[in-house]
């Protein structure tokens, strides 16, 4: 990760990136006349970025551009951000200085907050990193109303934000769910937070039927880790429970995915687990008060020898009875356990998070995430806001009744598939049945795992969900 630090004063030598109103808010010293013209020139062609390459070093002119919503504002400087760090790396700077004129530090913080997730890389599994890595490792921060604590705050978010990438970007040969749970374990020691791991005897004896149905056709056991960060100053006595779908590879089991294709991205299937583990990372490193309890139940979905077959009939954690119809709808049959288990918590509000359908996926793309639950209107604005803030933004889907009419079974109490409409929110509604307490269900199947870059979005796992949840649970 790029690391950040604080200067106090601009040092002429070193490539420079300025964030300023416009031109003439410039040091003019710092620049020769044709420089000057030449951005002048730029900012009137409507330009909100300026490269002047010096050979020994590049500076950067940075324009927040017209004047939008704020929270577009802050989105635009983010993907300009990326763009600046494309440039730098271009150039090969190991360092740059980061000056910003603006008298709004949000906007500053997310032309940072740009930069520093636009440097992420994957590159564990390189033989030569150094030949792949990003020349830029270091940026030095010369701003007057940015504060150490903001850098410090930034940078935890983005370490969760990082954390829940690598988790996603580790395919299944490395990250079990017996190691998902090693690394979610760690990730509380650094932070501080605790975590507890059931194994599969103690799942047994929980009875999480769901949880374990969709593990027998796997060689490998599945864990149950529980999170918990409660700082003493807590602002709530009821938590507010996160809950992450961790399936850690999904075949479809012996509804086997139809294509090899269909295939291709489910390491990802754990990114509501990373999402949950990257967020309680950032609040628990930030001491935001607030007392917050995450649920992974994890493992990956097969077809080997003793896997849950269609029309088998599962007992959930909660008594109540699944027929299973197709084994591809596994992600609804561990939730419910996790879901189930949170009754003992008695939430002040539970969020799921979950790649759960193709059906969101291809409701909204990758550029938005599926709502939908039963917590307060309120709750869904502040929500919906916090992800306007961190450009995460949600479509709310209805809950209505009706939809839960198609999960009526003929031989048991649910069926774990809907039926060919409204996918998205049919499985929504599967998962409403195991909630007693106010809840909303976020589906990231569309923006949870990109196959190209998209600005400071990199390939692969996004890291969907961290931002949203600390942005919501620090206002909260
Ligand atoms: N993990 C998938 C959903 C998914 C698909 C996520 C594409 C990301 C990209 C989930 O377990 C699944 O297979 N869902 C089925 C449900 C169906 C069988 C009711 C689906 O969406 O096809
Ligand atoms: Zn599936
Ligand atoms: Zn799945």
């Amino acid at each position: 990760m790029i690391t950040l630090s604080k200067a106090n004063r601009l040092s002429a030598k070193s490539s420079i990136i300025f964030l300023v109103e416009k031109p003439e808010g410039l040091e003019k010293t710092l620049f020769n006349k044709e420089e000057l013209n030449y951005i002048e020139k730029e900012f009137r062609k409507k330009k909100t970025q300026v490269v002047i390459n010096r050979f020994s070093k590049i500076v950067l002119v940075q324009f927040p551009g017209k004047k939008v919503e704020a929270f577009m504002m802050k989105e635009n400087l983010r993907k300009d951000a990326s763009k600046a760090v494309k440039a730098v790396n271009g150039f090969g700077a190991e360092k740059i200085v980061f000056s910003s004129k603006l008298d709004k530090k949000e906007l500053t913080l997310a032309f940072i907050e740009g930069m520093m997730l636009a440097g992420y890389q994957f590159l564990k599994y390189f033989g030569d990193k150094k030949k792949k890595e990003n020349s830029l490792k270091e940026i030095v921060v010369h701003d007057r109303s940015v504060s150490g604590e903001d850098i410090l705050e930034l940078e935890n978010i983005v370490k969760g934000v990082v954390l829940a990438r690598n988790l996603i970007n580790e395919p299944l040969s490395f990250l079990t769910a017996n190691q998902l749970a090693e690394e979610i374990k760690s990730a509380g020691k650094e932070a501080g937070f605790k975590v507890e791991v059931f194994e599969k005897k103690r799942i047994e004896s929980l009875k999480m039927g769901g949880l374990l149905a969709v593990n027998r056709g796997s060689m490998d056991p599945p864990t149950f880790s529980v999170l918990e960060y409660k700082p003493k100053n807590a602002r709530n006595k009821k938590p507010y429970v996160l809950v992450g779908k961790g399936i850690v590879f999904d075949t479809g089991g012996l509804s086997l995915k139809p294509t090899a294709g269909s295939m291709d991205a489910m390491k990802s299937d754990m990114s509501g687990a990373a999402a949950v583990a990257g967020a309680v990372y950032s609040i628990a490193k930030n001491k935001l008060p607030v007392y917050v309890i995450g649920l992974v139940p994890a493992t990956d979905n097969r077809p080997g020898q003793n896997a849950y077959a269609p029309q088998d009939v599962i007992k959930m954690y909660d008594g109540t009875t699944v027929e299973v119809l197709n084994t591809d709808a596994e992600g609804r049959m561990i939730l419910a356990d996790a879901l189930g288990y949170a009754k003992q918590y008695k939430p002040e509000l539970t969020i799921d998070l979950a790649t759960l359908t193709g059906a969101a996926a291809v409701a909204v793309g990758r550029n938005a995430t599926v709502a939908m639950g039963t917590a307060s209107k309120k709750v869904f604005s502040d929500l919906t806001k916090s992800g306007e803030n961190v450009y995460e933004r949600l479509v709310i889907f209805p809950s209505w009744e009706e939809y839960g009419e198609q999960l009526k079974s003929s031989v048991a109490d649910l069926k774990n598939i809907g039926g060919r409409e409204a996918g998205a929110i049919t499985a929504g509604k599967f998962l409403e049945h195991f909630t007693d307490y106010p809840w909303i269900h976020l589906d990231i199947a569309g923006p949870a795992y990109i196959d190209s870059d998209d600005a400071y979005r990199t390939k692969g796992g996004t890291g969907v969900g961290v931002r949203l949840l600390y942005d919501f649970l620090k206002k909260a």
